[in-house]
């Protein structure tokens, strides 16, 4: 659930009415997850952030499309109560937890080491993992905090595992942005809190345009080979994504909770990015939360940007000493 941060309190008063109403009126999404078809028998996914939110629903989905379903998480408590909530309801039982911090950058190499070691197939990977409202830190691995998480540990994670992907194409690759990311700004210094993008949720912003960016670029790279590579936003979504803000930005929010879209709602443009049939040989695009293709900011179309990011992205995580 977020908004711009440019909003400062005494317009979030005047503005909560049409917000509502602005909010009710986007609720619904023109492609419905329940209406479509798609089997995933015989195949593996992978949902990371999937013990909450979007990322709960989104793994419910394709759970429920018979997927070999992979929910990688931070806490194990937390990702297996949802494992055992997704075999509840769907009655599938090849949904299994991994644990994955995106922060970190070690914990992505020992995640993608074994998911290549004892996985034979990938067939969508969901970079659904995400946070907003983190003080500026930076990491034991010396990168600030929410552009690990919310960026650079993704894209790491995308890399190792693109051999796999790969090997199972078509395949597909869904980064869960937002419409935030239009508001955003790059700058590599950021990745390593070298510089800084202004206010705390700015930071957010930044690792949304970076991700449609690094979409972008992905998809350039994968040209051929089968896999695709889109972003999309969910819209504004009522799940836990807040529990980092002020109790006075979480109180007014909590006002406009009901007018919101509810988690499940949220999720139904990352699964019709993931299995819909419409989508498919679609890459480097944006999806609207509507399940639209959409524009994105001007900056998230600088092919330039893209590929210094990517670079410096290669730089931070090691992939160049790799290769
Ligand atoms: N809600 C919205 O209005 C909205 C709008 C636009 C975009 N989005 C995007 O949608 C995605 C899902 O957010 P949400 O709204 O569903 O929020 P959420 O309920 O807070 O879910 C976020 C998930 O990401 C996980 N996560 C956070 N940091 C992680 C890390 N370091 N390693 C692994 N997992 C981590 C969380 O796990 P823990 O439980 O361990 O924290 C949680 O499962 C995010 O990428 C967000 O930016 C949301």
């Amino acid at each position: 659930m977020e908004l711009p941060g440019a909003l400062s309190p005494p317009w979030w008063l005047l503005l909560l009415p049409l917000l509502a109403l602005l909010l009710w009126a986007t609720r619904r999404s023109s492609w419905e997850p329940r209406e479509c078809p798609a089997d995933l028998t015989g195949k593996t996914v992978i949902v990371t952030g999937a013990n909450s939110g979007i990322g709960k629903c989104v793994a419910m989905d394709l759970a429920r499309r018979n997927a070999r379903t992979i929910l990688a998480c931070r806490s194990r408590e937390r990702g297996q109560a949802a494992v055992e909530e997704i075999r509840a309801a769907t009655g599938n039982p090849a949904v299994v937890l991994r644990l994955l911090d995106t922060g970190s950058l070690a914990s992505v190499r020992a995640f993608a080491s074994a998911v290549l070691r004892e996985e034979s197939r990938l067939d969508v990977l969901v970079n659904n993992a995400g946070i907003t409202g983190l003080p500026f830190a930076i990491t034991s691995e010396g990168l600030e905090q929410t552009f690990a998480i919310n960026y650079l540990g993704p894209f790491l994670l995308t890399n190792l595992l693109l051999d796999l992907l790969k090997a199972s194409a078509p395949a597909r690759v869904v980064n869960v942005s937002s419409f935030r990311h239009s508001v955003g700004t790059v700058d590599t210094g950021f990745l390593t809190g070298q510089r800084r993008p202004g206010r705390y949720d700015a930071a957010y912003s930044s690792t949304k345009l970076m991700n449609v960016l690094f979409t972008a670029e992905l998809a350039r790279r994968l040209q051929g080979t089968g896999v695709t590579a889109n972003a999309l936003s969910p819209g504004v979504v009522s799940t836990g994504i807040m529990r980092h803000f002020s109790w006075t930005a979480r109180a007014l929010f909590g006002l406009l909770r009901p007018f919101m879209k509810s988690a499940e709602q949220g999720a139904a443009s990352t699964i019709f990015c993931a299995v819909s049939e419409e989508a498919a040989g679609i890459s480097g695009k944006y999806f609207d939360s509507s399940c639209r293709l959409a524009l994105p900011s001007a900056a998230a179309r600088d092919a330039a940007l893209a590929r210094k990011l990517w670079e410096a992205s290669e730089r931070l995580t090691g992939l160049t000493e790799r290769e």
